[in-house]
């Protein structure tokens, strides 16, 4: 199963590019930005990541990235992060990022944008992987800060395919977004959110009337069975991250993990890294998660990717093609 996983071709969805920051490259830019850090060395970093909830999660992944500066920073991470995709065979990517983490510390969005971009561009050219970039706003701060960003994203409009709702969720519902995410969509923007990762299944309900095209987490819903029928019914994807929320303490144990009851009652869920530098895994460590937990066939292991390319914002004919590469995979004798 091993091998058969490590060539499945996988469609990631679901990824802050924040999130990918790992330990020694943190390190290394803090010495050459000259940003200090709260630890002594990589392992006391490593040590430190272990969270018990969301925010204590969200106060590292902040710190971590105030040491992200430059363009040429920017660069750097997101091409680390896609080479990891190489590794894991993840063939398209939609990446995260969250805009108002740098411009509140006089980073610019230019530079931000640019640095992301270049990697991506690269990555299409030499190593085959396609990429997609949407914007996360900032829940805890307050919607007026947000429309601002929002105007700011709009002279990048070419290079972002969507608008996102990311950070402390409790205490922040969807409904706090609405001008915001009207104006989005005014613009042109896909939308997606996070929701019922923390927050119960209200706030699903939330984000599905702020018009998004996917809810990423969305794993209270089963504290719903309305709602879960109302996600069936309309083909809503879930983008699930199984170490994230391990991590987080969503789920205690693996086996209570929500994803493959998801899966057999036949939603559009997928499976996403999240932030992988934090979480402990990329793509594959995630797959391999819910496969050896659930004993999953490899005809489930292949519906999570057709699901994540229905799911993906890529037009048809790209999908097509994506099709096509997990039929081979599909054909290829088992050894
Ligand atoms: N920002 C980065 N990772 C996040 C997550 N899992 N939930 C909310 N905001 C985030
Ligand atoms: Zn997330």
């Amino acid at each position: 199963m091993t091998t058969r996983l490590q060539s499945l071709p996988k469609i990631e969805l679901h990824l802050h590019i924040e999130g990918t920051l790992e330990p020694e490259m943190m390190f290394a830019l803090s010495k050459k930005n000259n940003i200090p850090l709260p630890y002594k060395s990589i392992e006391e970093v490593k040590e430190a990541y272990n969270f018990h909830n969301l925010q204590s999660f969200l106060d590292l992944y902040y710190a971590g990235a105030s040491v992200l500066v430059g363009r040429e920073d920017f660069f750097s991470l997101t091409w680390a992060y896609l080479l990891k995709c190489k590794e894991n065979n993840v063939v398209h990517t939609e990446i995260f990022f969250d805009p108002q983490t740098h411009t509140q510390r006089g980073v610019n969005l230019e530079d931000v944008i640019g640095g992301i971009s270049d990697a991506m561009k690269k990555a299409d050219e030499e190593l085959g992987i396609s990429s997609y970039l949407i914007a996360c706003i900032l829940r805890h701060l307050s919607q007026e800060e947000g429309i601002e960003t929002l105007k700011s994203l709009i002279p990048y409009k070419d290079k972002i395919i969507a608008i996102g709702l990311d950070s402390s969720e409790v205490g922040h519902p969807p409904s706090k977004f609405k001008t915001l995410f009207s104006l989005a969509k005014q613009e042109g923007f896909l939308l997606v959110a996070h929701a019922g990762e923390e927050g119960d299944s209200g706030y699903i309900w939330e984000a599905l009337e702020l018009g998004v095209s996917r809810i990423d987490h969305g794993v209270r819903c089963t504290e719903d069975a309305k709602l879960v029928q109302y996600l069936k019914q309309k083909h809503i994807p879930l983008t699930v991250c199984p170490l994230s929320n391990l991590k987080l303490k969503v789920f205690k144990h693996p086996s209570e993990h929500n994803l493959v009851e998801l899966l057999r009652q036949g939603l559009c869920v997928t499976i996403n890294s999240d932030d992988p530098s934090y979480f402990g895994g990329y793509m594959n460590d995630n797959f391999r998660l819910i496969v050896e937990n659930f004993d999953l066939s490899e005809e489930e292991m292949v519906d999570l990717s057709v699901n994540a390319i229905k799911a993906s914002f890529l037009p048809q004919n790209k999908k097509e093609k994506l099709m096509q590469q997990v039929q081979n995979f599909k054909n290829v004798t088992k050894s």
